[in-house]
């Protein structure tokens, strides 16, 4: 070899590096969006809030903004015996929840639902949870018994009732036969019926952004927003009734009622197109239900894994990851869990422990310290575009209420576990809200039981009133 030659590699070999970060950084550039981009969308998130309140405006609007029938928070008073449901999270699980006070006490099961029947009929998803609902109260001797019941059903529903939600669509993977339109709880009552083994009757039905707002506000009157950042995304928030167009209730006080917003459905008219990547393009393709829930899709744990691989493997085919050799499961859909990008983040130095292991999880067999800190890289990106994005959703709602001091009630298995969200979160917020708004991010516990168990507790007070929604102290409206 000519020494000229050996001089002219040997330099080309030192920039290399930078040149493959280039290129690295050029396939990957489209998730970093400029603080412009977050006002924006911003904007047009409160722009939607707003088209879905209006009564001439709801029909079009793809953010519905629903009311719930429940308007005040709990005065810590709710006390009895509670079964509950929880379904749209990550688990199926039945709860046994005692309220005494500020004294909860729960005991709950897990059961699984098996793909065949989240795709299946709405006889068999609702014959299906009967049948747990049977299990559970055998295994903990309350066959006998008359217990109430709240439905923890986070889907988008339209609600008629405190027990009454109309299902408009499935999400997150469900898509039974024959419940779009329907009334879930009716559907649950008949599956009860057909068994006629069990005495069990719900009073009320929540969405899981409520039952967070609850379970918080139990113990936090500031508490005002709901939030999940789980396998779905969505908000509650508390609003005037004099901006809710849609409202047919009575405006006795208090003159508020939680709104479910379903903001998981912003950018299904196309106004999120210009921050959407090719990556967020594909996972909508494959998805269960294209074109719907583009926001949740950009953000939630359903979605953020898939959107992580299909950027890994994009880098894999141009030789930039793993020596361009991959493996059977890095090419195989949904493989590349949104555990992994919480646990790849968690490396905090060079031995990246977690990374390496997801790669052995992967069955990749050959990757360099430079591959685990692209991986990273690749995740912390992803991840920080979903928290800020979350954001822009949470500061559009503190900006909207205008209130002075506004605890946020947060749950979901994605901001439980990534080791970033909640300060991400924070810092976006701050920067997005009016100055003298202030807020606090608190982690919910358990809002989908202990919610479900606080406004059953107040249905059940009002059943014999007639009375149709919850206000003040659980006794007006
Ligand atoms: C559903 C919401 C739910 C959210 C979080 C979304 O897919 O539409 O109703 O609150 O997931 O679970």
């Amino acid at each position: 070899m000519g020494r000229e030659f050996q001089t002219v590699l040997a330099a080309l070999l030192k920039i290399l590096p930078d040149y493959e970060d280039m290129l690295v950084e050029n396939l990957v550039r489209p998730f970093i969006l400029k603080d412009e981009d977050y006002k924006l969308l911003m904007d047009i998130m409160l722009g939607e809030f707003n088209k879905g309140l209006g009564k001439e405006t709801n029909p079009t609007a793809k953010v519905k903004m629903y009311p719930t029938y429940v308007r005040d928070v709990p005065d810590g008073s709710e006390n009895g015996n509670f079964l509950a449901l929880d379904l749209g999270g990550t688990n199926f699980r039945v709860l046994l929840i005692n309220l005494n006070g500020q004294e909860v006490t729960m005991e709950s099961k897990i059961y699984l639902i098996p793909q065949h029947i989240m795709t299946g009929t709405g006889e068999q998803l609702f014959d299906h949870i009967a049948k747990c609902i049977h299990k559970f109260m055998s295994n903990h001797d309350l066959l006998k018994e008359k217990i109430p019941l709240g439905f923890t059903f986070s889907f988008p529903c339209k609600q008629i009732g405190l027990n009454h939600a109309i299902l408009t669509q499935w999400t997150k993977g469900f898509k039974c036969e024959g419940v779009e339109g329907e009334d879930v709880v009716r559907l649950l009552h008949e599956a009860i019926k057909r068994r006629g083994d069990i005495d069990v009757e719900c009073l009320a039905v929540i969405n899981d952004t409520v039952g967070a707002l609850m379970s918080c506000a139990h113990s936090d009157r500031d508490c005002a927003i709901g939030l999940i950042l789980g396998t779905g995304t969505n908000a509650c928030y508390i609003e005037k009734l004099e901006n809710v167009g849609l409202w047919d209730g009575d405006y006795n006080e208090p003159n508020q009622v939680m709104i479910n917003t379903e903001w998981g459905a912003l950018g299904d008219d196309g106004c999120l197109d210009f921050v959407k990547t090719e990556y967020d393009r594909q996972v909508d393709k494959h998805s269960i239900n294209p074109g719907r829930q583009i926001y949740e899709k950009m953000i939630s744990g359903m979605y953020m894994g898939e959107i992580v691989r299909l950027a890994l493997e994009k880098l894999r085919k141009h030789g930039l990851l793993f020596g361009g050799k991959g493996s059977e499961e890095l090419s195989t859909r949904g493989r590349f869990y949104t555990k992994y990008v919480s646990e790849i983040e968690s490396d905090v130095d060079d031995h990246f422990k977690n990374t390496k292991q997801v790669f052995e999880e992967l069955a990749l067999e050959k990757y360099s310290d430079e591959d685990c800190r692209i991986a990273q890289y690749v995740c912390s990106l992803v991840s920080t575009r979903a928290a800020f994005l979350a954001s822009v959703g949470v500061a559009a709602l503190l900006n909207k209420m205008d209130r002075q001091d506004v605890t946020v009630a947060v749950d979901g298995s994605l901001y439980r576990f990534h080791p970033h969200f909640h300060d991400l979160m924070e810092e976006k917020i701050q920067q997005l809200v009016k100055p003298g708004i202030k807020f606090k991010l608190m982690l919910s516990h358990d809002g989908s039981g202990k919610g479900a168990a606080i406004v059953t507790a107040v249905a059940n007070r009002l059943r014999d009133s007639g009375k149709e929604s919850i206000g003040e102290n659980g006794l007006e409206n």
